[in-house]
């Protein structure tokens, strides 16, 4: 992680109402979360300081959590841990037996994040690969052309976010759920290009186009979830 990136991410979530933001965490939010959880938060906030405003949020996670469990989810995979936030929620909200196949391009933040992983005794669901998210999919899909996975996570590399889609349109079964992570992109995707910070505008443009492509791709039903930085939900239907 470049240092100089900090400072450069805003704060995270599209709700622009800072007092009920804070109602929303204060209230049902911080109260739920797992112990380790909360550990993990602040130790990630004390080693990348702004950039921990990667991990999705409390709320976000408890929905997520939620969603899991109202699936019956047993299989499932993530592209983007970072320091392992919703890894650790997903990991959390699984069966005994479950498993998570988590893929990100970095080793060094999971394995920050491994002990608090750890400390929760989950780390037997997780299988983490180390690779670029379309090439770990393209091997997956090579090992076994069946669709194996219940649930998909996806919170990496937005400019690539519709080629994951075609992937995992083959790796999650039908009746799966795809969640894409950031697409409503701190609010911009309803702002003009001019009034975004310009490092923020290529993937803004990716999301624009991703929004678009859902809302009319006939193989998925969708729900666009104005929670954390917006999270859409594609379940497989074909
Ligand atoms: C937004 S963070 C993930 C946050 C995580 N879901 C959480 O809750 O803490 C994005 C992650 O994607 C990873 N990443 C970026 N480009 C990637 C790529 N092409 N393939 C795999 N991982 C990538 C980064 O290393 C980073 O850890």
């Amino acid at each position: 992680m470049e240092p100089d990136m900090e400072n450069l991410i805003p704060s995270k979530g599209i709700l622009k109402n800072e007092e009920l933001k804070k109602y929303i965490f204060e209230t049902s939010a911080y109260p739920r979360e797992h112990e380790e959880l909360k550990k993990l938060r602040e130790a990630t906030v004390h080693k990348y300081g702004n950039l921990s405003e990667m991990e999705v949020p409390v709320d976000e996670g408890h929905f997520l959590s939620m969603l899991i469990k109202m699936m019956n989810a047993k299989n499932t995979l993530e592209l983007g841990v970072f320091t392992g936030y919703s890894l650790l929620t997903t990991a959390l909200a699984l069966p005994e037996d479950g498993r998570i196949t988590a893929i990100d391009i970095d080793k060094e933040a999971y394995e920050m994040g491994l002990e608090f992983i750890k400390n929760a005794g989950i780390d037997h669901k997780i299988n983490f690969i180390q690779s670029d998210g379309l090439q770990a999919l393209d091997k997956l899909l090579s090992e076994n052309p069946k669709p194996e996975f219940d649930f998909a996570f996806v919170d990496a590399d937005k400019p690539n976010y519709v080629h994951a889609l075609e992937r995992l349109m083959k790796l999650v079964k039908v009746g799966g759920i795809i969640a894409f992570d950031n697409t409503l992109w701190f609010g911009f995707v309803a702002e003009e290009e001019e009034t975004v910070p310009v490092h923020l505008r290529v993937n803004r443009k990716a999301l624009m186009e991703l929004n678009k492509r859902l809302a009319s791709d006939p193989r998925i039903e969708i729900s666009q979830v104005s929670i954390g930085d917006g999270v859409t939900l594609c379940r497989r239907l074909v």
